[in-house]
């Protein structure tokens, strides 16, 4: 007690206040912020017009944009606030959201939609109708988030219902939604996916973050229903998942959001991650990128650089105070603007790095993230201080600061009705873009939250090490397509399908197959994760021979012909599809349709 108010009466009066105006704008936005999220559930939300129980909209906005949809990750992020809210007892008039929302998502898995149906990729779909139909118009899809998101929400869920000794309720209603989700997440996670802003086709490290998290509580749930081989394989893909997690690090001093896309790979999309994989019982374990660990510490610091000299709305702002940030800096949707819950999101890993330090009694200062600490402390050197330190109490206290300064942004620029859009205006502070969006409520709450202490359910990232010799790149599988078509002078064969190694359905980079046995036109694709394209020479034709995939994978493909001049010809309906073997050699006879 003493030595707070000693501390109190050392700080500056500027900080003073803004700890003052952020505490005025927790006790009144919180409500604001809950009520608003509620009003965009259906079907008795006051803002979710025409949303069937239990089914969150992104936004009430439908022009400009038109948001009036329901996006798998927006709702799973969504209900894993309701359901912590809940199960943490800070509000626990929510079961009946609850309930809902796991009524949606029973049927939402089984609607057919341009991906899939619920066992041939559909879970991959991002967005649907709030009236629970499939959305059929162009979209980057699949979003291989979705399922880790509401898989994750659903078994904190469950883990408590067990603690309440309500078996029945989680082995008849909540285990079959979520293995078909964590099945889904074990025998898809090494394809490429779209990023969660939507515009990436590559791999994704807020999709890789949270999909392990996901098989690894999937693992343990599994085990306490009884089901081994179950667990195992997802342990098994678990393990894989944070093997590939750790490429993403870029030596730069940040994680790369997207392996395509052609940008930095600077992106929030990694402050997510952190938190939305906070354990604490991990302490600041660098391999699952905790929130203190000194990677991500030195990726946040590296992040909100990225936005102090782009926006007009924070020039001046010295570098050791908050700024807003955006998605990523090269972003020019609706304008490029900062973001509500990008900003807030960089508070949250602050908020959880205290309660970590301060639970563990001290604080490392690596060679990693000394660039961080010395924002605060420009003499700081290399070292473990405990709580006792001067230097402990200086950092945290300066720490804290700054992520209140993030807060302390987005209340004044939050506008007097409390209301969250989307964006805030680069360069007058104007909210921009969609008005009231579902997921800006839900990061003030688990911001709120952080800020105040609560410290969410483990989900099993303490103790974990690499072991990646096993990993899937150990495993090849050749398959041999071979079909027999007729063709005319001037017309090649190629091939396409549902896997990277398949071009994706691509017709521009369809693989071209050999005509060597013509009839027969064949390709050979070792179907493994490490990609070694072999190219030969066949009379006039470049014949690719070497593609690759994961082996045990549903892969639907079908034949093209295109001629000089480019013009292709489909086979006909349905599309070809096989089951690539864990192991061994397989060949495909089809004949041209
Ligand atoms: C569902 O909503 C969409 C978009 O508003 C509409 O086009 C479609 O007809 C609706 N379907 C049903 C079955 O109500
Ligand atoms: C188990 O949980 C479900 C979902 O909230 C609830 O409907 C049911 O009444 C609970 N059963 C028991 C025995 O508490
Ligand atoms: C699949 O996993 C391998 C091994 O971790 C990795 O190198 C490759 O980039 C992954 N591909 C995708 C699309 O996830
Ligand atoms: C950082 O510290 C590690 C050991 O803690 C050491 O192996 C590494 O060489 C150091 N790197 C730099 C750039 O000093
Ligand atoms: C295709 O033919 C080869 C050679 O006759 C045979 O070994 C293989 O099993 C056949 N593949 C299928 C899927 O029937």
């Amino acid at each position: 007690m003493l030595s707070s108010i000693f501390l109190v009466a050392l700080l500056a009066p500027s900080v003073l206040a803004q700890s003052t105006v952020v505490d005025a704008y927790v006790s009144t936005e919180s409500p604001i912020a809950k009520a608003s999220m509620l009003a965009n559930i259906g079907s008795s939300g006051s803002k979710s017009s025409g949303a069937l129980s239990g089914i969150v909209i992104a936004s009430p906005s439908t022009v400009n944009p038109d948001y009036l949809y329901t996006w798998t990750r927006d709702s799973a992020l969504t209900f894993q606030t309701i359901i912590e809210q809940f199960t943490l007892g800070i509000d626990t008039t929510l079961r009946g959201e609850i309930d809902n929302y796991v009524g949606a998502q029973a049927i939402v898995q089984r609607i057919s939609n341009p991906s899939g149906d619920i066992t041939t990729g559909g879970l991959g779909e991002p967005k649907f109708y709030v009236n629970e139909t499939a959305f059929t118009g162009s979209w980057g899809r699949p979003q291989r988030d979705g399922p880790a998101l509401r898989s994750t929400a659903l078994i904190t869920w469950a883990n408590y219902l067990l603690s309440e000794g309500n078996m029945t309720y989680v082995t008849n209603t909540l285990w079959p939604i979520i293995e078909t989700d964590l099945n889904y997440v074990a025998s898809d996670w090494n394809q490429s996916t779209y990023d969660l802003w939507e515009e990436v086709y590559s791999s994704s490290f807020f999709t890789t973050a949270v999909q392990h998290r996901s098989l690894r509580q999937g693992t343990t749930l599994a085990q306490a229903l009884g089901d081994i081989s179950l667990a195992s394989n997802y342990e098994t893909q678990a393990d894989h998942l944070l093997c590939f997690l750790q490429s993403y690090w870029n030596s730069a001093g940040y994680m790369t959001a997207n392996t395509g896309g052609g940008r930095s790979g600077i992106d929030s999309n990694s402050v997510l991650a952190s938190i939305h994989t906070f354990d604490l019982t991990a302490g600041c374990d660098a391999i699952t990128f905790q929130p203190c660990s000194d990677i991500a510490l030195l990726n946040l610091f590296t992040y909100v650089n990225a936005f102090r000299n782009i926006y007009e709305i924070n020039s001046g702002i010295p570098a050791n105070e908050a700024v807003l940030t955006g998605r990523y800096p090269e972003d020019v949707y609706m304008g490029g603007n900062p973001w509500y819950l990008t900003t807030l999101a960089v508070a949250e890993q602050l908020y959880d790095s205290l309660i970590v330090w301060n639970s563990q009694g001290s604080l490392d200062v690596t060679n990693i993230s000394l660039p961080f600490f010395k924002l605060f402390e420009s003499s700081i050197a290399v070292g473990t201080y405990s709580s006792s330190s001067n230097e402990f109490r200086t950092l945290t206290t300066a720490v804290k600061t700054f992520s209140d300064g993030f807060v302390a942004l987005v209340a004044k620029y939050t506008p007097p009705s409390g209301g969250l859009a989307e964006q805030i205006s680069k360069n007058n502070g104007a909210p921009v873009s969609a008005v009231d969006l579902t997921w800006s409520y839900a990061s003030v709450l688990t911001a709120f939250d952080a800020r105040g202490g609560v410290v969410p359910a483990s989900w099993g990232a303490q103790g974990l090490s690499l072991t990646c010799a096993g990993s899937p790149a150990s495993q090849t599988v050749s398959v041999t397509f071979n079909v027999d078509v007729t063709t005319t002078e001037g017309q090649n064969v190629y091939l396409t399908g549902s896997a990277d190694a398949l071009k994706d359905w691509s017709t521009d980079n369809a693989i071209l197959l050999s005509s060597a046995n013509y009839p027969t036109w064949s390709g050979k694709s070792e179907f493994t994760p490490k990609s070694v394209p072999l190219y030969s020479l066949f009379a006039f034709f470049l014949v690719l021979v070497t593609v690759t995939v994961p082996g045990s994978t549903d892969v639907q493909y079908k034949y093209i012909q295109k001629d000089g001049s480019g013009t292709v010809t489909w086979e006909s309906d349905p599309n070809m599809e096989i089951t690539t073997p864990a192991d061994g050699t397989y060949a495909t006879n089809d004949t041209w349709r």
